[in-house]
């Protein structure tokens, strides 16, 4: 377990959080459980982020088994003062959600829940971690990239209606689009440098459609669409001409009513700008960061 240092303990910066703080201890790292809720719902809006809260029910489901919690003594009882949210796949690890307390930032609180999920990650024999940050959250940017963190691409979730799409879309010269076979997802993920596995999560959901696009035997496109949300990911095009015939594929599986689709693009600023051009809108732009778990991880008691 990992130990936070004292709050207001300006001294010496230890590296390995957990390894030299035998003094008091700020706070201390655990697995969350479904009783957690209330201090999850106290801690989550300091994201920024307009996702709806999930139930309760969904909470312990879905997100306390993915969920590390840092507590500490506050007026004589334990308080939780942060949690992390992440996700071990296949060869990385995914940060999902830091967040600390307002009244516990700069103890060292953020960095032990991030230790700690580098040493649930590396049991499991993953090597890397990845996560999205807002360009201009200096304090998260300043804190990953003391841990090894550099930056990588960017992400922009975009919108566009689906009239517009209908409007750009054209086949493409020498490009077949078709539905994606999963047995064909793996070599569809090393061709286009995708997670290995992603499309594999995605079809787990259920309720998605899959297309590929090919020219000749080169791979230069893949969708993931589900008609729910409505949305595209994983989503890849060589091209804003391949991507628009992609989302013309998607648009076949779609309620007749439905009026836009969302896209989530990583690394796709072409993509991305063409979109807008064809009169969709930018809704989010975050930065990617990826890193090497650092090593050797330090213990405590
Ligand atoms: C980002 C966040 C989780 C950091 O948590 P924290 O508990 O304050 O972090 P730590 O005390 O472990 O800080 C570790 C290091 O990060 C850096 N850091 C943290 N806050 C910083 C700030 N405001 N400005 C610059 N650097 C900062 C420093 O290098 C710090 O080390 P130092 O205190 O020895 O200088 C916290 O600010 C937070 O919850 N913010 C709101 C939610 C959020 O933005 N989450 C990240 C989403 S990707």
């Amino acid at each position: 377990m990992y130990h936070a240092r004292n709050p207001g303990d300006k001294g010496r910066v230890c590296a390995a959080i957990g390894a030299a703080y035998h003094a008091a201890v700020a706070a201390t790292i655990r697995a969350a459980g479904a009783g957690d809720y209330e201090a999850f719902c106290r801690l989550v809006p300091e994201l920024g982020v307009d996702d709806p809260t999930p139930s309760p029910e969904r909470f312990a489901a879905e997100m306390a088994p993915r969920m590390l919690l840092a507590e500490r003594d506050v007026s004589s009882r334990r308080e939780v003062v942060g949690y992390v949210l992440f996700d071990v796949l296949a060869g990385v690890a995914y940060v999902r959600h830091l967040v600390s307390a307002q009244a516990a930032r700069r103890t060292g609180v953020g960095r032990a829940l991030l230790w700690a999920v580098a040493e649930a990650a590396m049991a499991r024999g993953v090597t890397t971690w990845v996560l999205n940050v807002k360009p201009d959250n200096v304090a998260a940017i300043t804190l990953y990239e003391s841990l090894g963190f550099r930056r990588t691409f960017r992400v922009h979730a975009v919108r566009i209606d689906w009239a517009d799409v209908a409007r750009v879309a054209r086949d493409v010269a020498g490009v077949a689009v078709t539905v994606l076979a999963p047995e064909d997802d793996a070599g569809v993920e090393t061709a286009l440098g995708l997670l290995s596995g992603q499309l594999g999560s995605a079809r787990a959901l259920g309720g998605r459609t899959f297309h590929v696009a090919r020219r000749g035997d080169a791979v230069v496109g893949v969708s993931a669409f589900d008609p729910g949300f409505p949305g595209t990911y994983p989503f890849k095009a060589a091209s804003p001409e391949i991507a628009f015939a992609l989302l013309r594929a998607a648009r076949a599986h779609a309620p007749a009513d439905q009026t836009f689709v969302n896209m989530k693009l990583d690394d796709l600023e072409a993509v991305k700008d063409a979109v807008l051009a064809a009169g969709g809108t930018l809704r989010l732009e975050v930065q990617a960061l990826a890193g090497t778990l650092p090593q050797p991880m330090p213990r405590s008691s």
